[in-house]
């Protein structure tokens, strides 16, 4: 609900109700409301809080943003609200950089800048952002869109220099100057983009904590498969059941989820979920709560949806495990990052040679150059760099992404997957309509891959004991 008028700060007066806009559905403010609605309301004495568990790892990150940039002026944006229609928004999503460098996440305020200033000694850091407004202002009851008479309240500079330990200042005290150095600036995407391809103390706790709450909402959709099987939208189900754990315990989902069952499992970023959801069947669910730090996990599991695979689910099931665990026997300390998708693929072109899937064999198909039959089933990659976005560290270069070598605190997915779609004559019939992927969170430490999701079941024997004992 963009009105514009955010910024204006005015005594309430008797001029405000022909400055308010008359529309098809709004009357003026009438004289005795403009008299009377700053009045009456009691004082709001603030204590500050004490700073939150991430202000000293934000200032941190801060510092070495401002070693790289030595005088700089940088300007890093939360960003504004997205208009969804008419006088409706998306809900407000802080850019996940000035999250990484404030400590601000679900909390953070639209429109919010951080500021590094140069000085002599490196830089001088501020958070703009607009304040409260007093009582006696038009922004307070008239400002449908930030007003704290409508959206309730809202922070104060001195609550926020508190709580994130940063310098704050008025968002109308900002102001750009031509030399300033953006996000749009490439060389400081990238350089907050690699940032985080390594993660510290806290934000490993926090994947921690989002993975657990994704765990909880898987156990959610086992208990609510029956009610799914039964609704015409089934997937629908699954996703409403995953939506409200994510929003109870979470700030919601890091990303759309995919709830796929039968052959929409091959379409790899179903999120439609219209579609029915018949015993017999597998369903991939694709889920992940991002937490009120905004760190999300990124979670599949492919569920039988009578809790028992058939002999030919079973055995798709089984090679897209061979592979995933493969891949986490192949993420060690010191090797590129690539390694862990090459051993993944190693499995998926023997497996499908074996069946007689591909018209050449597995050694043919690994050929960098000339090869690639396998990947008609498996089109994406078996891994990628989670945190703050699900796709984190998009701007990072190929040589600290692909190419990178594997260090301690790296937190990325291991998803293989294998999936035959409904029409593809190049399969057996038996296989078509089968997709199956088995996706968790890894964690690298200083003695090798841990598996952050490792509690949430994973062979094929244990997915149906947890249907069985979450069903009983
Ligand atoms: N859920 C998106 C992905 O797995 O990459
Ligand atoms: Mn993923
Ligand atoms: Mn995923």
């Amino acid at each position: 609900m963009s009105t514009g008028s955010s910024d204006t700060i005015a005594q309430a007066t008797e001029e405000d109700a022909a400055k308010t806009p008359v529309t098809n559905r709004k009357q003026p403010f009438p004289r005795g409301f403009l008299d009377t609605i700053s009045t009456g309301w009691a004082e709001r004495p603030e204590s500050l809080p004490a700073p939150r568990a991430q202000a000293p790892y934000a200032a941190a990150r801060r510092d070495k943003v401002s070693a790289a940039f030595p005088g700089k002026r940088l300007v890093i944006p939360a960003g504004s609200l997205k208009q969804r229609s008419n006088d409706t928004d998306y809900p407000f999503r802080a850019h996940s950089a000035f999250a990484h460098l404030t400590g601000w996440a679900a909390d953070a305020e639209p429109d919010s800048v951080l500021v590094f200033a140069p000085t002599d000694a490196g830089h001088d850091v501020t958070l703009y952002f607009r304040e409260r407004a007093d009582r006696t202002t038009t922004e307070f009851y008239a400002d449908a869109t930030v007003g704290e008479f409508w959206i309730g309240p809202r922070p104060s500079l001195a609550g926020v220099a508190a709580d994130l330990a940063v310098a704050t200042d008025h968002l109308h005290a900002f102001v750009p100057a031509s030399g300033d150095v953006t996000l749009e600036d490439a060389e400081l995407a990238q350089f907050v983009s690699e940032l985080r391809l390594v993660k510290d103390e806290f934000e490993i706790a926090e994947m921690r904590r989002a993975v657990d709450i994704t765990a909880q909402g898987f156990d959610d959709i086992i208990r609510a498969l029956p009610d799914a099987a039964s609704h015409t939208r089934g997937e629908r189900v699954v996703e409403g059941v995953f939506h409200r754990r994510a929003r109870e315990d979470g700030n919601g989902e890091g990303y759309d989820t995919i709830a796929a069952s039968g052959p929409h499992a091959c379409y790899l970023h179903w999120t439609r979920n219209d579609g029915t959801v018949v015993p017999g069947d597998l369903i991939l669910v694709d889920a992940g709560v991002e937490a009120d730090s905004l760190y999300t996990a990124d979670i599949t599991r492919t569920l039988p949806v009578n809790g028992t695979f058939s002999e030919v689910q079973r055995r798709v099931y089984e090679t897209v495990r061979e592979a995933a665990d493969a891949a986490f026997a192949a993420a060690k300390i010191g090797v590129p990052f690539r390694t862990v998708h090459e051993a993944a693929m190693q499995v998926i072109a023997t497996r499908v040679a074996e069946w007689g899937v591909l018209p050449v064999t597995a050694e043919e198909a690994l050929d960098a150059d000339a090869g690639g039959q396998h990947r008609r089933y498996m089109v994406h990659g078996t891994s990628h760099h989670l945190g703050i976005d699900v796709h984190d560290c998009a701007q990072a270069r190929r040589e600290m992404y692909y190419d990178g070598i594997l260090e301690p605190g790296m937190v990325f997915t291991i998803e293989p997957g294998l999936y035959f779609q409904i029409d593809d004559l190049t399969v057996p019939e038996e296989l078509r309509g089968i997709g199956v992927r088995i996706e968790d969170d890894i964690v690298m430490t200083a003695d090798g891959p841990v598996n952050l999701s490792a509690g949430i079941p994973r062979t094929a024997d244990e997915v149906e004991a947890w249907i069985a004992r979450v069903q009983a």
